[in-house]
């Protein structure tokens, strides 16, 4: 799969005769809205996990040297916390361009916290795609993390500001935590240097 994904996803899904279509955010989208939207829900949907396994070129990093970015790996019975968005279909032509390093759009089923639910996108990097990083110890992962940085800022940015996200939605994610906490005995070490 090309690195630019923005071609692939035009022709994934069809909106015409939709005034709407819900998307779930679970990395960036939670805490950067730059899209205009009719509504958003805390959410959830069922069977996958964030991991920073995926390379980002274009944000968080360069071609030269990636930073490290989410993307959401199955895991059966499982669970992602997240924010869901209701956007205009024209929507998508922001977040295909935002999203092009590697995400193709996947529809999956959303919860709310009511009980109720919905069909909506996700966008999900799988490992076929040419920014592919894959897994790695949370410990080497922050490391990797705090010494990246590309037009969108540090990398560790990226991190902070999901987890404060995240626990204002009362998530707790083990693995974005993890390496939030790497990442503050890095700066610690790096204080005292
Ligand atoms: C998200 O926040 O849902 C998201 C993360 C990575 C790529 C695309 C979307």
């Amino acid at each position: 799969m090309p690195h630019d994904t923005q071609a692939l996803n035009r022709t994934r899904q069809c909106f015409a005769g939709l005034d709407s279509v819900w998307v779930f955010g679970y990395g960036s989208l939670i805490f950067k809205a730059d899209f205009p939207y009719i509504e958003r829900r805390p959410a959830r949907i069922d069977h996958w996990q964030r991991r920073f396994w995926q390379g980002s070129h274009d944000h968080r990093g360069t071609p030269e040297a990636p930073g490290r970015v989410l993307t959401l790996v199955e895991v059966p019975g499982s669970s992602c916390k997240g924010m869901a968005y209701r956007v205009h279909p024209d929507v998508f032509a922001h977040l295909d361009h935002r999203e092009k390093n590697g995400y193709l759009r996947f529809e999956t089923a959303f919860h709310f916290d009511d009980g109720s639910e919905v069909n909506g996108l996700v966008y999900i990097a799988n490992s076929d795609n040419a920014a592919w990083l894959g897994p790695a110890p949370e410990s080497d992962i922050a490391e990797h993390i705090a010494n990246s940085r590309g037009p969108s800022g540090p990398n560790d940015e990226y991190v902070l500001r999901l987890a404060q996200a995240l626990r204002e939605l009362d998530e707790t994610d083990a693995h974005v935590f993890a390496i939030e906490a790497y990442l503050h005995l890095l700066a610690a070490q790096t204080d005292e240097d």
